[in-house]
């Protein structure tokens, strides 16, 4: 059984793609060659690949690892952390390669054991959380001075102007974080599930990373779909084979790079 948040954040994220017409960004870069190739790179144009040998790179909310392979065989003298909820998802695409920890946990109660990491990565990851200041705090405070943080989020691209302060639907607006998301409320195998999944606008992005004491060093695009998030499409019933979302119509996330 998936623990309650595996299952909410799966749960609001197959909610967004079944929505369709949102104009949201769901889905994973990760599932995507080129953008998964993009984000591997990003530790070597940003890290200290000369010193590979002491090179620490975490992968922040994981999932299923997939990332995670292709960062510690492209870095194979790195020390590389796959962590999430539970830590067995990753350990599937993982555990033949020497080079990665996988750690199944809350990242709050293990990141401050294991910092400071030269390069993280944080996926899709903040939109999942109940309050992206605190997670980007705690992401701050686990990478080392002059490290960067690669953090994908889902943009407001396509939606109507109107649509990110007022309700529409699932779209909501959360005056404590003063950021739109998207909720769900539902029941799955009788166990009633909320779940909310946050959208963040560029300029909102930007000031909530400074505010964190990250500076913004890039920022693009890279395009999704939902290889990489089997629990969604699996609660959607789509069928790997069928599975052409991301293909027909353009998703992409926001891809910034923050230094310390
Ligand atoms: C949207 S998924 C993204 C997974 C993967 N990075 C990808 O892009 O395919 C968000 C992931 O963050 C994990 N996560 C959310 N909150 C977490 C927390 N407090 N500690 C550890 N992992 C967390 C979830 O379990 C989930 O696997």
């Amino acid at each position: 059984m998936e623990s309650q948040e595996q299952l909410a954040s799966a749960i609001a994220m197959a909610e967004q793609m079944a929505s369709g017409d949102s104009g949201l960004s769901p889905l994973s870069p990760v599932g995507v060659d080129s953008s998964r190739n993009e984000l591997v790179h990003l530790a070597q144009e940003y890290g200290d690949v000369e010193d590979e040998d002491t090179y620490r790179i975490a992968d922040i909310g994981c999932g299923d690892g997939t990332l995670t392979a292709d960062i510690a065989e492209a870095y194979p003298t790195a020390d590389v952390l796959g962590i999430d909820l539970s830590g067995k998802h990753a350990l599937l695409n993982t555990y033949d390669l020497e080079n990665v920890t996988t750690v199944g946990g809350d990242m709050y109660d293990v990141l401050p054991e294991l910092s400071a990491f030269d390069f993280a990565y944080a996926i899709n990851v903040l939109p999942a959380t109940n309050n992206p200041e605190d997670a980007l705090d705690l992401f701050y405070d686990s990478i080392r001075e002059g490290g960067h943080l690669a953090v994908t989020v889902p943009n407001t691209d396509g939606l109507p102007a109107e649509a990110s302060r007022q309700d529409t639907g699932t779209l909501r607006y959360d005056v404590s974080t003063d950021l739109p998301y998207l909720a769900f409320d539902g029941e799955i195998n009788g166990q009633d599930v909320s779940a909310q999944q946050y959208v963040f606008p560029r300029d909102r992005a930007e000031q909530l990373f400074e505010s964190a004491g990250f500076t913004v060093s890039s920022y693009s695009t890279l395009q999704t779909n939902s290889t990489a998030i089997p629990l969604a499409r699996e609660f959607l019933g789509i069928d790997p084979e069928d599975d052409d979302t991301g293909t027909d119509r353009p998703e992409t996330v926001d891809l910034y790079i923050l230094e310390k």
